[in-house]
């Protein structure tokens, strides 16, 4: 097969999977995901460009398509391991095998856990250099318990990125709850805490610093990292 029959049969390959991310697999060969490339690289900017990941262990909770387990390990990462379950599972539209089209095209060493959040702990994924926890957040039921158990997996800094409720005029720790679909009409969205909530949080569940940026103009969304 020529180079070109090749990119063009992978294309084929990717059209036919859903996608999460926007991945760019090279050659003009590119996922029609609803996280544009663009916006995939700035907030890998923002997430990554603070830590210093080359020969760290990294674990990505909640990877699905693998963009940002892919930058970890291209940014020098010595391991990372990606796990998800939710994106992968007939309760979603997402697909496993749009994760491993990834993986095999563009960071084979990765590796890879079908698990729950409520089953992870150190005893099923271990502890890690660093930790994301990128768009899970304000999904789960039991967030506050969640996140003890997820901060006990970061031995250096745990990088958080959750919606964000607006309530200004305050500077207390606010979470809103929605029992339904009020949070874009998704009714896996249950939370969503203000910075000064996920800040103490954090500080609740044992990291020292904490610094938080908005990922770029959605002021709704933020990006913390929390340092031991
Ligand atoms: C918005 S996506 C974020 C994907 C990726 N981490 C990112 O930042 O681009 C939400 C992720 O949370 C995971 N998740 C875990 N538990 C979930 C739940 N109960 N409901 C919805 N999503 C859940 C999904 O599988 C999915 O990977």
């Amino acid at each position: 097969m020529t180079a070109n029959a090749a990119d063009k049969s992978l294309q084929a390959e990717v059209n036919a999977l859903p996608w999460f991310h926007q991945i760019d697999f090279g050659n003009g060969v590119l996922s029609p995901g609803w996280i544009k490339k663009s916006k995939v690289e700035r907030v890998s900017r923002t997430l990554f460009d603070p830590l210093n990941v080359t020969g760290k262990t990294v674990l990505d909770i909640g990877c699905w398509d693998g963009a940002y387990s892919v930058e970890a390990t291209r940014r020098g990462a010595r391991r990372v391991l990606a796990t998800d379950h939710f994106a992968w599972s007939e309760q979603c539209w997402g697909d496993r095998r749009s994760f491993e089209l990834t993986r095999q095209h563009l960071a084979p060493s990765i590796e890879v856990m079908d698990i729950d959040v409520p089953n992870l702990s150190t005893t099923t994924v271990g502890t890690h250099d660093i930790v994301l926890f990128l768009g899970v957040f304000y999904h789960l039921r039991h967030p506050f318990e969640t996140l003890e158990r997820v901060a006990a997996m970061a031995t250096e800094c745990l990088v958080l990125e959750t919606h964000l409720m607006r309530l200004p005029f305050t500077t207390e720790p606010h979470m809103r709850f929605y029992p339904n679909d009020e949070l874009h009409n998704d009714h896996t969205n249950w939370w969503s805490p203000n910075r000064a909530c996920v800040e103490a949080m954090l500080r609740d569940v044992g990291f020292k610093r904490i610094t938080m940026k908005h990922p770029d103009y959605r002021r709704r969304r933020g990006i913390f990292h929390a340092w031991r």
